[in-house]
């Protein structure tokens, strides 16, 4: 944990941006997987993480604008409990840690919001994800489960959005912390690559990486010689000379900050010639979004800047004719790209992504575009000192989607479908790096860039 001056300020901020009724926060409980006591790995909700730290199960917190206390929810473990767990910190200890004085059991919660209800004050709680805090918001607020998420309070949610958003240098400290984890997950997966292995030792591998270091992955690992299906979690492949292997991984502190790195490369350590020509194109990109990244930009301006950046490159590949504004003006590079060039990142890998892409990566002045491609841009508001976010470009060759494009003769006019089939196998490339924005700039996170250009990539896995 941060120490507790830290929590008590960010709730100070919270109740002074809310400015009146009561605020009820759910902290996760564990979750079974198989049966009751076969847990998944315990993940605090980063929210309850942001105000509390507490990394426990079965917590709840209230904070009264009006009177200015917090209190925490929760129950002591019993003997029986203790034999399978050991000691635990009590009730009364965590909330020391956390500068809470008061503390209840678990059970008053429920009389406690019974009152603030009967007194006509406002609730205001976060839309909740979890199956487990649907049901108890229905049991302590009497909403309809179907109506609970549009009960939410908006209120709330941008001031939560506009405290986490700003990283302190502590969570930078941690996120710095994360990405060296990253660096070597990475880095001992080009170490391991070679044809005949598969993409699950890596997967394996990698993945004890993470554990070894902190709380394990910050989010499933795709470790995939089909990079162009975009979020494959299937590691059944054999890999083999000739292949990229796209791995999009990274890891979660014992704080549970988080990062997020793919890096593509040939599977037997040397591109081919088109392999070269395509991977240019996406760092190309990547390195162009980086240099215009400055807080008071728009991030979708950065999206288009890298989306033209690929236009201008599979122009010159011949997959592409015409004018690269008109292209990037008609989403042609959706067929490419078909998600956004990144988001931001913290507590979570999708940083808030609980509290809604309207509240975190837009604005009243910054609306979704229909169109596809940039549409599923998670982030597009107006770039801060402080925002962490992730960069990541990718040209992907999804058969699926060429046929529809082809067929529906969209951007017909731009894209020619004839040259594309010489693609069908190619797969995906994606480049990811993570960047904290800053007054002037943008620094990319990490003492060190895990290996990116050709040259580095080939040379690091000659030295195998
Ligand atoms: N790891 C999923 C993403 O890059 O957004
Ligand atoms: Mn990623
Ligand atoms: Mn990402």
């Amino acid at each position: 944990m941060f120490n507790k001056e830290l929590y008590m300020r960010r709730r100070d901020e919270l109740r002074k941006k809310v400015k009146t009724g009561v605020i009820l926060l759910l902290g996760n409980t564990d979750s079974p997987a198989n049966y009751p006591s076969n847990a998944y790995r315990f993940r605090q909700d980063s929210n309850f993480l942001y105000f509390f730290g507490i990394d426990r199960p079965g917590f709840a917190a209230i904070l009264d604008i009006e009177s200015g206390t917090d209190c925490l929810y929760a129950d002591d473990i019993s003997l029986k409990d203790i034999v399978w767990t050991g000691p635990q910190p009590s009730v009364k200890e965590l909330a020391e840690l956390s500068g809470v004085k008061k503390t209840f059991k678990k059970e008053e919660l429920y009389s406690t919001l019974s009152i603030a209800i009967r007194n006509g004050r406002k609730v205001h709680f976060l839309p909740p994800y979890r199956e487990a805090n649907i049901l108890r918001l229905r049991a302590l607020l009497g909403i309809k489960t179907d109506h609970i998420a549009s009960y939410a309070s908006a209120d709330l949610i941008r001031a939560v959005v506009s405290l986490r958003e700003i990283k302190g240098q502590e969570e930078i400290a941690q996120i710095e912390n994360a990405c060296e984890t990253g660096y070597e997950m990475h880095t001992a997966a080009m170490r391991l690559c070679r044809p005949g292995r598969t993409e699950r030792e890596i997967a394996g591998h990698i993945e004890g990486i993470a554990l070894s270091k902190g709380s394990g992955v910050s989010f499933q690992s795709i470790v995939t010689q089909h990079g162009e299906i975009l979020h494959n979690h299937s590691y059944n492949n054999k890999l083999r000379s000739g292949k990229l292997l796209l791995i999009d991984a990274g890891a979660e502190t014992d704080m549970n900050y988080c990062s997020d790195f793919t890096r593509t490369f040939p599977v037997n350590g040397r591109f081919t010639e088109l392999q070269r020509e395509v991977y240019n194109i996406v760092l190309t990109a990547n390195d162009t979004a980086f240099r215009s990244i400055r807080s008071g930009i728009t991030f979708r301006s950065v999206h288009l800047e890298a989306a033209k950046i690929l236009c201008e490159g599979l122009k010159e590949l011949g997959v592409l004719n015409g004018s690269v504004e008109d292209m990037v003006e008609n989403g042609v590079y959706g067929l490419f790209m078909p998600h956004g060039l990144g988001h931001q990142m913290g507590l979570d890998v999708h940083d808030m992504e609980d509290l809604g892409e309207e509240y975190v990566g837009y604005n009243e002045q910054t609306e979704r575009s229909g169109m596809f491609g940039l549409g599923s841009l998670r982030m597009a508001k107006k770039l801060k000192a402080g925002h962490v976010i992730t960069v990541e470009p990718g040209i992907y060759f999804i058969p699926d989607l060429i046929a529809k494009w082809k067929s529906g003769r969209i951007n017909a006019n731009f894209i020619d479908y004839s040259r594309l089939e010489k693609f069908k196998d190619f797969g995906g490339i994606r480049i990811e790096d993570n960047a904290i924005v800053t007054d002037k700039e943008c620094r990319m996170l990490g003492k060190k860039r895990v290996p990116a250009t050709v040259e580095e990539i080939e040379e690091f896995m000659a030295a195998r």
